[in-house]
């Protein structure tokens, strides 16, 4: 089994590099390190480094190696980027990847697993979200992977491609090892920032504190990337019996909002986080919680990391032993 990773250098890629690699699959990742770290893969897994962007170089890749399945983790991921630069976020996460699958198909390669996410829906009508729910991104980014899911569904009509798109949550945690964990350069997920806040001294400023939530602040659904790299192992199998292409929610079906997670952080390490109150970012909806049936039903995927202490815990053996990330 010959797996290529896209983005497989970034925070979740890396960990389902390392997962599949345990299970002594082949595994190639092609990676730009533009947002990712060499220092986050297995030193024996090859690393192509280069951009899918390069039609050239990924033809010479899929003519030296037969691949039976693309993961693709590659894209920009940053809601307020995407609203200033929208054309790169389209250019990267949309027309990039139209290019993967185009290289793809040409070498006959069809088994296609993509990281989509919760922004697809934009603010939702219902809570937990079905996948059936309207999509309604509200910003760039959330077009970006609401358009390539239409691409896939598409191509996948034409036979062109066989796929599973994973629509995240909050993905979040790190290895239980303490080995590898979250390390964005321009962090702007709640944990690491909570963890950093401790870290550092600098103040987590909360983004809003007057939501239509019991304590104000919004919600969110976390989950743990392991389980998220398990879900990728599964949607391989499953591909790989030549079922049907589908599309599944990943999230623990559970929400917490910024003030508990505050909270378990505190209770985790000891230490208080220091927190400003500021004003809420445009855009951000106030509860994002997951229906994670459909998953759990046909691929078998079962959590085993869904406690929100179990994943704040992992996070912060991670931050507090690698302050500066990978460059620790
Ligand atoms: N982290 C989350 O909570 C979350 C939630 C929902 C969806 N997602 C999606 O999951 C995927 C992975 O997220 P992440 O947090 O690991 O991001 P990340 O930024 O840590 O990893 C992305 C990787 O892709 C690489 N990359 C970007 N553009 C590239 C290009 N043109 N060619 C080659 N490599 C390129 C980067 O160098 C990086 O290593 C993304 O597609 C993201 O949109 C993440």
């Amino acid at each position: 089994m010959k797996v290529l990773i896209v983005g497989g250098a970034g925070y979740i890629g890396s960990i389902v590099t390392r997962l599949l690699f345990e299970k002594q699959m082949d595994v190639v990742v092609l990676d730009n390190l533009s947002l990712g770290h060499r220092k986050a893969l297995p030193s024996a897994v090859p690393l192509i480094e280069g951009g899918m962007a390069d039609a050239a170089l990924l033809e010479n890749l899929f003519s030296s190696h037969r691949f039976d399945a693309v993961m693709h983790f590659a894209a920009f991921a940053l809601v307020g980027e995407s609203v200033a630069a929208p054309l790169a976020y389209y250019h990267n996460n949309v027309a990039n990847t139209v290019n993967l699958l185009r290289v793809m198909k040409a070498f006959g390669v069809r088994h296609f697993i993509f990281s989509s996410s919760a922004a697809v829906f934009g603010i939702p009508q219902k809570i937990p979200i079905p996948e059936a729910h309207p999509k309604a991104p509200i910003n760039p980014y959330g077009w970006s992977k609401h358009m390539v899911e239409q691409v896939l569904e598409d191509s996948a009509a034409a036979q062109e491609v066989r796929f599973v798109s994973l629509r995240y949550f909050n993905a979040a945690g790190a290895h239980p090892d303490g080995t590898m964990g979250e390390d964005h350069a321009r962090e702007t997920h709640l944990i690491p920032l909570t963890l950093q806040a401790i870290l550092t001294g600098k103040p987590l400023t909360v983004l809003g504190t007057d939501y239509d939530t019991p304590d104000g602040t919004c919600i969110r659904d976390f989950i743990h990337v392991l389980d998220l790299a398990e879900a990728h192992l599964l949607a391989l199998d499953y591909l790989l019996n030549q079922k049907e292409s589908a599309v599944f929610n990943l999230g623990n079906q559970k929400g917490f909002s910024v003030k508990e997670v505050i909270s378990v952080a505190e209770k985790i390490t000891g230490k208080t986080v220091p927190v400003i109150h500021g004003d809420r970012r445009p855009g951000d909806p106030p509860v994002l919680v997951a229906g994670s049936e459909k998953i759990k039903r046909a691929l078998g995927w079962k959590p085993r990391f869904a406690e929100i202490e179990t994943i704040i815990e992992t996070a912060w053996n991670w931050h507090r032993s690698h302050p500066f990330g990978y460059a620790s």
